[in-house]
């Protein structure tokens, strides 16, 4: 073995070897990085190897490799598997964590639907699955395409190996329709979890974290062959695409008739899986399982409730990628304690000061942790948490570990309480905390180099501009270097070619690829570049919901800033409409609120950003969003729903009119294209009739758009 002999005493062959080892090394760990998102070593350690590795490289230069890890930029993303688009997008889910939660979700569906009192929704409950979802095509009968979610729109393509997953009929049994895209879970039990991991750790090879990181990795083997000694197992639980079989071959009305059907036609069906007729049932089975849960032989993390008539489904339709008529009530969190070793205080993308726990790593639920969010001041005080104390700290799906309890038996001798810093660690500016609020933000503003640095990382990161290779440490090198200030400079990074190739670890080619992946994205759908500038509250969702609503990148501009303007001479009103028009009409899309509303007026109220949205822009050129539904009678229009409507409620029709491409508005302006008026309707009626708009009642409405 090499990796232990200090670099000045590696002999000529020996430091071969030892390249040859470290390139496979950081080949492989970029790889579970970069691409299977399921990082093996810490960045300290990955740090030292690379260290390592030059220092190689320099005491022999000759020995350099052609495959060296010093002329790769990350991990290849993906290589080897084509790319599935998916025809229905594959969906997430909203969460539950109480009965509350539960009765809320029942609630909800009763008034989108408006339903009435004594009506029951009937619910299918089951586990859900800890593992990745899948989906399998089969056209006339036969499994003819296997493919990852991905990111929901865009999956790999998986067919050899999904192929080779027990409980995937190859061909569906009995009448199928011509063509249905089945969905479900892929996991891996806890038993064969247990074994392959034994084998790992005998071979030398290292360990997977838990059973879903491994029915992963082992999904998406290169080659079908290794996938089948991984013993995968699917629960089949949905559809996306549907080309209706007619009676012969329907999927049924209700959930419960499409599980069965899935039975039928050869798939596993969770066993548990039950309908629910009240919020009590639905509770009844969450214990049940939960109570079973340590001993089935697969993970599951909560259960998941879905509406069981299909036409309900239908009519609840979805809102940011969850639909409206399924939850997933999680199970607690998983716990462990373990000593905090000190508090340190981040500065984020919008100068939020967050105390972070630093802890002696520790695993939870099959997860190696050693820091954890501690929220904010209060958060530190109300918990009465201190350097050196034992704590418990729970981790719960995806989101950052928490602490949850300090354990004050045993609490060191002399600990003191945690003193929060009123000025910025990173800047050195006031940070401030406005009455009312929980966070202090640094008042540094673009002077703050931690803001600074968190924007760009923002700025690069996966749904933003994702630029191949370009990841928010190769953003933080740069920035720290002089390479670039602000996002726009980054599209000015071939001026400065000859610098790139100056860089340690950068060649010739890294820096063509590097070049060439910038220019791929100078095109950039609307959207992103949206969700791009970092503004606070407008996630994804919302920079979509932007984009759609406004449809150009100048139409985005001058309306923000109008709306900027409005907000800037009313600083104390508090209706939209008393802003202005502008204001109003941000707010009248929905799920926008008022507060995402003053963020972005706000952003535009700041000239300096003004002045680096333009200089990217001018980098840019910025796709217009898709008209949704263009062939639709109301595709584009404004239309004011006013008075009681007695087809369906108000935010039933206010989705539809959406989904066909209409904008929503609260209120009847010049803006207006159609007023629906049903019974009771007042001023809004008059007020369209004042400014010559149509107005229609709701019989008309739903012939218009049900054509
Ligand atoms: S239904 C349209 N049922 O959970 C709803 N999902 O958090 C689609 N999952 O991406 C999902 N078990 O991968 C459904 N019994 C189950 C599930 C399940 C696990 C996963 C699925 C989804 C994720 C959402």
């Amino acid at each position: 073995m090499t990796a232990g002999i200090p670099v000045e005493a590696l002999t000529k062959a020996e430091a071969q070897a030892e390249l040859t080892r470290l390139a496979a090394e950081l080949k492989r760990l970029d790889e579970a990085y970069h691409r299977d998102d399921a990082p093996q070593i810490d960045d300290a350690g990955y740090d030292a190897m690379r260290r390592r590795n030059r220092a190689v490289e320099a005491r022999f230069p000759a020995l350099q490799r052609a495959d060296s890890p010093e002329t790769r930029v990350g991990a290849k993303p993906r290589e080897g598997f084509a790319q599935v688009e998916h025809r229905a997008p594959m969906l997430s889910l909203s969460n539950a964590f109480s009965r509350e939660d539960v009765e809320d979700f029942i609630e909800r569906i009763r008034r989108f639907l408006s339903l009435d009192g004594a009506e029951p929704v009937e619910v299918v409950a089951e586990p859900k699955i800890d593992g990745l979802s899948a989906a399998a095509h089969y056209r006339g009968g036969a499994f003819v395409l296997g493919a990852t979610r991905g990111d929901g729109t865009v999956g790999e393509d998986v067919t050899g190996n999904l192929r080779t997953v027990a409980d995937l009929p190859d061909t569906l049994e009995g009448a199928a329709p011509p063509y249905i895209e089945i969905r479900g879970e892929v996991y891996m039990r806890k038993d064969d979890f247990a074994a392959l991991n034994a084998g790992r750790d005998a071979a030398g090879l290292p360990l997977y974290a838990n059973p879903r990181n491994s029915a992963a990795g082992s999904l998406r083997q290169i080659d079908p062959a290794a996938t089948a000694e991984r013993r995968l197992h699917f629960f089949a639980y949905s559809w996306g695409v549907l080309e209706d079989g007619g009676a012969a071959a329907d999927i049924g009305r209700t959930q419960s008739d499409f599980l069965d059907r899935l039975r039928g036609w050869g798939f596993s069906v969770n066993p548990f899986a039950r309908v629910c007729r009240s919020v009590d049932d639905m509770i009844a089975l969450y214990d049940r399982v939960q109570t079973e849960r340590a001993a089935l032989p697969y993970d599951i993390d909560g259960i998941v409730y879905k509406v069981n008539r299909l036409d309900w489904q239908a009519r609840l339709g979805m809102v940011s990628r969850a639909p409206r008529w399924a939850t997933a009530h999680k199970f607690p969190a998983e716990r462990a304690q373990t000593v905090l070793n000190e508090i340190t205080i981040q500065v984020g993308r919008t100068g939020a000061l967050t105390p972070v726990a630093n802890l002696e790593p520790v695993t939870v639920g099959g997860v190696v942790v050693s820091r954890a969010t501690l929220h904010n001041e209060d958060e530190i005080a109300r918990r009465n948490v201190r350097n050196g104390d034992t704590v418990v700290i729970q981790r719960a799906g995806d989101v950052i570990p928490q602490v949850v309890e300090v354990l004050l038996d045993k609490r060191p001798d002399g600990a003191e309480p945690f003193v929060f810093p009123e000025t910025c660690p990173a800047c050195g500016s006031h940070a401030v905390r406005p009455e009312g609020e929980a966070v202090r933000r640094c008042t540094g503003g673009l002077i703050c180099p931690a803001q600074n640095v968190e924007r760009l990382k923002h700025f690069v990161s996966r749904n933003a501009f994702d630029i191949e290779g370009f990841g928010s440490k190769h953003a933080v090198a740069f920035l720290e270097d002089g390479l670039i200030a602000a996002p726009a400079d980054i599209f000015r990074l071939h001026g400065r070619e000859a610098e790139l190739k100056e860089r340690e670890g950068w060649g010739e080619q890294s820096v063509d690829n590097l070049l060439a992946a910038i220019e791929d994205r100078r095109q950039i759908p609307l959207h992103r570049l949206i969700y791009a500038l970092g503004i606070r509250q407008v996630g994804e969702a919302g920079a979509k919901l932007l984009a759609r609503h406004y449809g150009s990148f100048g139409a985005w501009r001058a309306a923000m800033r109008q709306a900027a303007a409005e907000r800037e001479s009313n600083p104390e009103a508090a209706k939209p409409a008393d802003i202005g028009e502008a204001f109003a009409d941000l707010c009248s899309i929905d799920q926008v609120g008022p507060g995402m509303a003053d963020d972005l007026a706000a952003f535009f109220g700041e000239p300096h950003n003004l002045t680096v949205l333009d200089d990217l822009a001018g980098e840019l050129d910025v796709e217009d969003a898709e008209a949704v539904a263009a062939e639709s009678p109301v595709a584009g229009k404004t239309v004011v729903f006013t008075g009681t409507l007695e087809r369906m409620g108000r935010s039933e029709a206010k989705a539809r009119a959406e989904a066909l491409g209409a904008k929503v508005a609260g209120s009847v302006s010049k803006k207006t294209d159609l007023v629906v008026a049903g019974p009771g309707a007042g001023s809004k009626a008059k007020k369209a009739g004042e400014l010559g708009i149509e107005v229609l009642t709701e019989d008309v409405w739903f012939d218009l758009i049900e054509g």
